[in-house]
């Protein structure tokens, strides 16, 4: 049966799908905790990357290498850049591309060579996980609706870099170069697209979906600690078991 993996970066946005999995087995491998498991008649291997795409990139290549994962999944939080995408929203990833990427002028700007500038999610997960969102959204905001309305799916390209993006200044300014050139980037995180090159390498299928945490601006780092573990977490674990369900055996 194919193992299935499902990463994040931290521990709060795994919910607590490693307390739900059948038979755990705890396996410690390049310095990281892999848990294998079964859930929704499924085999899993959870993982933790922890932050930036080197972290992502070892630990997927890990996932794919040690422990014969054949798709996978990232779940997690994300700042928030395009126009409307506001905290508490969920962005399901079609397209990931490196920001800090700039081997510029003998590849294009953000191009990691041997690769297309916008690497693409594989399309009938990212479908999967679409229906599964729905279940996230459900739950609301706990709490965290400043904007009184109820979380909204977004969907497109989010942007990865080793930089968590912490002013209006720095925020604005990515979008509008990445804008300039075409890439209207919904979000910003820090591992996403080491994954899907990784993935993009092996051949295998990746999907990814983040709860907005922050606007990448000059608050972005206020109550992040308790966003995740309030509504990220949650979020992730209603996206994950519905996803589960829904994978064909
Ligand atoms: N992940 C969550 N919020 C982020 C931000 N503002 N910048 C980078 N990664 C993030």
């Amino acid at each position: 049966m194919t193992v299935t993996a499902i990463l994040s970066a931290l521990p709060q946005e795994q919910g607590s799908l490693v307390q739900a999995l059948q038979n755990p087995e705890r396996i410690e491998h390049a310095g990281r905790s892999f848990w294998r498991g079964q859930l929704h008649g499924q085999l899993l291997v959870l993982a933790l990357s922890g932050i930036g795409k080197v972290a992502a990139a070892s630990t997927s290549a890990s996932l794919i290498e040690r422990f014969g994962v054949q798709r996978l999944v990232f779940t997690g939080v994300a700042g928030g850049l395009g126009a409307g995408v506001q905290v508490g929203d969920v962005v399901l990833a079609r397209e990931f591309l490196q920001h800090d990427m700039d081997a510029s002028p003998l590849f294009a700007r953000w191009q990691v060579p041997g690769h297309a500038v916008r690497m693409a999610c594989d399309e009938s997960l990212t479908a999967m996980l679409s229906i599964a969102a729905s279940h996230g959204l459900a739950l609301g905001n706990a709490g965290f609706d400043h904007e009184k309305t109820p979380p909204r799916l977004h969907q497109g390209l989010i942007a990865s870099g080793d930089r968590f993006v912490s002013t209006a200044a720095a925020s604005q300014q990515l979008r509008q170069e990445l804008l300039a050139a075409g890439h209207d980037a919904l979000a910003v995180e820090m591992e996403g697209a080491a994954v899907a090159q990784v993935c993009h390498e092996h051949g295998l299928p990746f999907a990814a979906i983040r709860t907005i945490s922050d606007r990448a601006d000059d608050s972005a780092h206020v109550d992040f600690t308790h966003f995740v573990r309030h509504v990220a977490g949650p979020r992730a674990d209603a996206i994950v078991h519905a996803f589960l369900r829904l994978l064909p055996k």
